[in-house]
């Protein structure tokens, strides 16, 4: 069996009854819970922002997991940091000093994440991995839940798997966009150690269940 977290993504609850679905994630196998923040320049969707962090922090203890499609992201490290999050993962295609932009992350006391799109290829992060707790690789292209899964991101799973490994780090692999049984099945074989799930979870009769099977995967 694998040992990977499962982080079940908001964007698919639903909004008019959050603490319900929170409420459900707290009684779940949850690890974390993922905090897909968009900004509808980056991506051409918008979300929802530090209102609704503030308010859902209060009802949850499960490790926030926040992941910025935005630009400028470094703008808000200190807003990200005061919401609670854990992890703040921020895109390397949104940062020009991404260095900079990790050191600041850490330094608010949260683990630094960077986020690759589909078309970025890892050999990019060959110099500022050593400074990361995680990579979220996007198997799809970000900005709406329930979209296709990309075949080639278990391709890249792997060869960023070895690139850990060769480096003698303990980086953390995420993945998310399009997982249900059989992508995240391969995903975790490959070397990833955290799953995203959106509408995989919250469109099942019985999501608490289904993060049990993925969590078992
Ligand atoms: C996409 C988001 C994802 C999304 C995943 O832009 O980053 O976190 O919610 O959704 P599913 O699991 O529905 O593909
Ligand atoms: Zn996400």
């Amino acid at each position: 069996m694998n040992h990977h977290l499962i982080a079940p993504s908001i964007l698919s609850a639903n909004f008019l009854d959050l603490r319900r679905d929170i409420e459900m994630l707290n009684r779940s196998e949850a690890d974390w819970i993922h905090l897909d923040i968009m900004d509808g320049v980056f991506v051409p969707n918008i979300s929802f922002g530090f209102p609704v962090i503030n308010s859902l922090k209060q009802v949850t203890d499960k490790p926030l997991d926040v992941h910025l499609m935005i630009v400028q992201p470094e703008k808000f490290v200190s807003e990200v940091a005061a919401a609670g999050a854990y992890m703040m993962n921020v895109h390397y295609e949104a940062c020009i000093h991404l260095h900079r932009v990790v050191e600041e992350i850490k330094k608010a006391g949260m683990k630094a994440g960077v986020t690759l799109n589909p078309h970025t290829p890892i050999s990019l992060l060959e110099d500022i991995l050593h400074e990361l707790d995680m990579v979220l690789l996007m198997s799809v292209n970000p900005g709406f839940g329930g979209q296709k899964f990309i075949e080639h991101s278990v391709q890249k799973v792997s060869d960023l798997k070895e690139m850990i490994l060769r480096k003698n780090l303990s980086t953390l692999i995420e993945v998310d966009g399009g997982v249900n049984f059989e992508t995240g099945k391969r995903l975790v074989d490959a070397g990833a150690d955290v799953l995203v799930a959106g509408n995989f979870i919250f469109s099942s009769e019985n999501p608490i269940e289904i993060i049990c099977q993925l969590k078992n995967l």
